[in-house]
């Protein structure tokens, strides 16, 4: 018997990261050879661009659990107080019309325009976060991505031991806390959790700096030390040799590594243009290590 042959085709978009993925319609379940393909390409290239995908939430939680268990999201204004398995970002109420740019919903999602990595703040943070393109804007809207890895690779030999046994202290806040009203005082104690500075990924070994808006010390310096530390590694991470700016189409399918990439949202013009994008997270596990082998179902 033949071995079955994937019909699969992978593209790189950057010089050191992100593949488009064409050939595979994950609307359907997917065979355990084109998740080896997709597996193998998601820890080689950090972020996928599928292309014309058409989930429903339904399907997009299907694809999702190859990977493995998805995060539940806890209720807040980013997601209309609904708690579950997808978050929606967009500038549209329940109705389909524009909501207001001062409606809680639309200054929480300005959040995201920070660079980060998603669920940095849970003891145990994402492994991987997918958006699907319902409503994308004409102009502007384009999700950034950003390089842990290869700004890691880059850094000189004595830096990379420098950095190496930091941990980062991670809030869900921004650090400027007194104005996120999004949050009550318990939701600012929760999630102050300690990551390393430097993560590996267990299947190629690979290192990344694992940094963005959510750590905001580094433990057993002084906080302001910390904090400008990381400020400058996030500087370093974002730089534009590491960048890459997703211009989104109709059908587009995002998925990126949290591990080693960083992200954030940008703007468009949220009173002329609607985007609506379904985002699904796959949580990670405790150790990094229980990554090491492709998940099973
Ligand atoms: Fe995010």
């Amino acid at each position: 018997m033949d071995t079955p042959v994937s019909r699969i085709t992978i593209n790189r978009l950057h010089p050191l990261f992100v593949a488009e993925v064409t050939g595979i319609d994950l609307s359907v379940p997917v065979s355990r050879e084109d998740f080896r393909v997709i597996w193998d390409a998601f820890n080689e290239h950090q972020i996928l661009v599928f292309r014309d995908q058409h989930f429903t939430d339904e399907t997009q939680i299907a694809f999702g659990r190859n990977f493995g268990e998805l995060e539940t999201m806890i209720a807040h204004p980013g997601n209309d107080w609904n708690p579950g398995h997808i978050s929606v970002m967009t500038n549209l109420g329940k109705d389909g019309n524009f909501l207001p740019l001062d409606h809680p919903a639309m200054v929480h999602r300005t959040r995201n325009e920070e660079w980060h990595s998603d669920s940095s703040f849970k003891p145990v943070a994402a492994l991987a976060s997918m958006l699907a393109a319902h409503i994308v804007p004409p102009v502007g809207g384009n999700t950034d991505f950003a390089s842990g890895r290869a700004a890691y690779e880059d850094l000189p030999a004595e830096r990379k031991a420098a950095l190496e046994n930091l941990t980062a202290l991670h809030r869900m806040t921004y650090r400027d806390m007194a104005s996120d009203t999004g949050y009550n005082d318990e939701d600012k104690k929760r999630h102050i959790v300690t990551h390393p500075v430097i993560r590996t990924n267990p299947v190629n070994g690979r290192k990344a700096l694992y940094v963005g808006s959510h750590a905001q010390e580094i433990v057993g310096m002084p906080p302001e030390e910390g904090a400008k530390l990381l400020d400058e590694l996030t500087a370093f991470v974002t730089q534009p040799k590491y960048f890459y700016s997703h211009p989104w189409r109709d059908g587009d399918a995002v998925m990126w590594d949290n591990r080693c990439t960083l992200h954030r949202a940008t703007t468009f013009d949220k009173t002329k243009y609607k985007r609506k994008l379904h985002r699904t997270t796959i949580a990670g596990k405790a150790p990094d290590t229980a990554f090491g082998v492709m998940p099973q179902k």
